[in-house]
C-alpha cells in the first residue's frame, strides 16, 4: 500500500497529513528517510515516524446504534450525562460519526475510522439523511411541505431543498443533506410546526432497524456501501487557474 495510507491507517495522521509529514523528511522505511508518499510499503518494510516505529491498526469498525433521547452523541458530556460512544462496550478508540441533538433518537454511527467519518460528515459529500417528525399544530398543510421541499432561510443562510413525504396528519418524513445545527427542527418551526419528537430513520445507504438503546457492528458489505457514497462534483477552475492554463 502506498507509504501515505499505510500512515494513515496506523492512526499517525489523516492521508493528507502524511503526505506532508513524508516530504518533511519525517518517514524512514528499512531506516532511510523516504520522501514519496507513493512509495509501496506494507507492515514488513519496517516504517518508522520520528523514529517510532508504526504498524495499521487493525480493521476499522463501524457501529450502529439506536441513540435513546437523553444521550449525548459526544465521546465525553462534561456534564456526566450518557454518551453513545458509553453505550458501546469495545476496546476500540470509538467517536460518533456526526451530531444528533440529545433530545433526538435514531440512528448514528461510531467508528474509529477517521477518513471514513470525514467522509461521511463533510458537507461537500452530502450524505442523505432521513429524518421521521412528529410535529405540533398538525394536520401539516401542502402550503408547508412545499416550503421545506423549495428551501427557506434559516439564520444561519438558506436551506437547500429537501425531500419531504407527510405520513400522518402530525408526522413527516424529511430528507436533507446538509447537517447544521438542529437543522430539522428549525426549519419545522419556520413552517409553524415545531417539533415533539425526533427520529433519525436513515444515515445515507442504512436503514434504522435497531430498537431503541440497541446497537450492532456493521457487516463489511454495509461499510463498502458507505465508502461508495458518490465523491463531490469537481469544483469549476478558479479564474486564476484557468488563465494559468490558457497560457495568457
Ligand atoms: N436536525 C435536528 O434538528 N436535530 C438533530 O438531532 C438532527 C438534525
Amino acid at each position: 500500500m502506498r507509504l501515505s495510507r499505510y500512515l494513515a491507517h496506523s492512526g499517525v495522521s489523516s492521508r493528507r497529513a502524511a503526505e506532508e509529514l513524508i516530504r518533511a523528511g519525517r518517514v524512514t522505511v528499512g531506516g532511510e528517510v523516504v520522501t514519496d508518499p507513493a512509495r509501496d510499503v506494507d507492515a514488513s518494510s519496517g516504517v518508522a515516524f520520528d523514529g517510532r516505529p508504526v504498524a495499521p491498526v487493525a480493521e476499522p469498525v463501524v457501529i450502529a446504534v439506536h441513540k435513546p433521547r437523553g444521550v449525548v452523541s459526544t465521546a465525553r458530556d462534561t456534564h456526566g450525562r450518557p454518551t453513545v460512544v458509553g453505550m458501546v462496550r469495545s476496546r476500540r478508540r470509538l467517536y460518533p460519526v456526526g451530531r444528533l441533538d440529545a433530545d433526538t433518537t435514531g440512528l448514528i454511527l461510531l467508528t474509529d475510522d477517521g477518513e471514513l467519518a470525514h467522509r461521511l460528515t463533510h458537507p461537500r459529500y452530502g450524505v442523505p439523511k432521513t429524518y421521521r417528525a412528529v410535529v405540533a399544530n398538525a394536520p401539516v398543510g401542502e402550503a408547508a411541505l412545499e416550503r421545506l421541499r423549495r428551501g427557506l432561510v434559516l439564520d444561519d443562510g438558506p436551506t437547500q431543498p429537501a425531500e419531504v413525504r407527510r405520513l400522518a396528519p402530525d408526522t413527516v418524513e424529511l430528507t436533507i443533506r446538509e447537517g447544521r445545527k438542529r437543522q430539522v427542527r428549525r426549519m419545522l418551526d419556520a413552517v409553524g410546526h415545531p417539533v415533539r419528537r425526533l427520529t433519525r430513520v436513515r444515515f445515507g445507504p442504512l436503514r434504522l432497524d435497531l430498537p431503541e438503546g440497541a446497537h450492532r457492528t456493521l457487516t463489511a458489505r454495509e461499510v463498502e456501501a458507505l465508502r461508495a457514497q458518490p465523491a463531490p462534483p469537481r469544483r469549476p477552475p478558479s479564474r486564476r487557474r484557468r488563465r494559468r492554463s490558457s497560457g495568457s
